[in-house]
């Protein structure tokens, strides 16, 4: 996961065109395992809608994003441990798609989402961010490098700049983690993750105004970068929720 870590990127402009057979029935399959389904706390079950070529399904994007060949979203409730685990198990669909050479954007702001509710949404559930995804046309669009312009999409906070270092043993052991979480996607870029490293590792988030939903969502997308490396790496981790903090990292030996 370390490479589709490193290479994804948000792309906005895709060429106009289905998502392959092989791709589908990748998706479907996925979507359909409950082991992609698990979050921390809370199952997530994701559903798929691709977009007819003829555009007569369309998910609005406000010009934000062209051309997209298919969007994945889940329902939930609207609680902070469910969208921590929409972060993470969304995020690591993501990665698995950037891995098979398919673009992908996380849009909690710019699409419709009203239609989206009404149709999919059971009483009092929400759908706080989509997946919109296909294959990525080489040019960007104007509202693409305006966005770009804004959000500053390649600028990341230096490490030093979310963590703070209490127990340099576990800092060493988990650099690379530490690492590959600062990648990690987060809305309008704000990468609102608060790391405290001691003897474990605990994470907390920094809100900022009307970012409240989506720090949550950020969290468990850095969780998921974080617990993706780990796991590569050969490390036995266990994440849980955390009195003091929002969760606390343990490892199992
Ligand atoms: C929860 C969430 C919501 C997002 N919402 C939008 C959105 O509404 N419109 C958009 O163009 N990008 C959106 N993004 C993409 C971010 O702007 C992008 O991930 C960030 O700027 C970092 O750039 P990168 O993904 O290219 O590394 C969102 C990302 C996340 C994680």
């Amino acid at each position: 996961m370390k490479e589709a870590i490193i290479k994804r990127e948000s792309v906005r402009n895709f060429i106009k065109q289905p998502l392959t057979t092989d791709d589908t029935k990748f998706i479907n399959e996925y979507i359909a395992n409950e082991e992609n389904q698990k979050g921390l706390f809370n199952d997530i079950k994701l559903n798929i809608i691709e977009m007819n070529i003829d555009g007569s399904n369309k998910i609005g994007t406000y010009g934000f994003v062209k051309n997209f060949s298919g969007i994945i979203f889940a329902t939930i409730p609207n609680r902070q441990d469910y969208l921590i685990d929409y972060g993470f198990v969304l995020e690591k669909l993501v990665l698995e798609l950037t891995r098979i050479g398919i673009g992908t954007c996380w849009l909690g702001g710019t699409f419709e989402r009203k239609s989206l509710v009404s149709k999919y949404a059971e009483e009092g559930d929400i759908i706080p961010a989509i997946i919109v995804l296909g294959y990525q046309k080489n040019s960007r669009h104007l509202q693409e490098r305006i966005i770009r312009m804004v959000a500053k999409p390649k600028k990341r906070l230096d490490v030093s700049k979310f963590t703070t270092v209490k127990n340099l043993n576990t800092f060493e052991d988990y650099s690379e983690e530490i690492e590959m979480l600062r990648l990690a996607p987060s809305a309008s870029n704000k990468q609102p993750w608060r790391i405290t490293v001691d003897d474990s590792i605990y994470f907390d988030i920094e809100t900022k105004k009307n970012y409240e939903m989506f720090s949550k969502i950020d969290l468990g997308i850095g969780v998921s970068h974080f617990y993706l490396t780990a796991v590569e790496n050969g490390k036995n981790i266990n994440i849980v929720k955390d009195d003091n903090h929002i969760l606390k990292i343990i490892s199992v030996d």
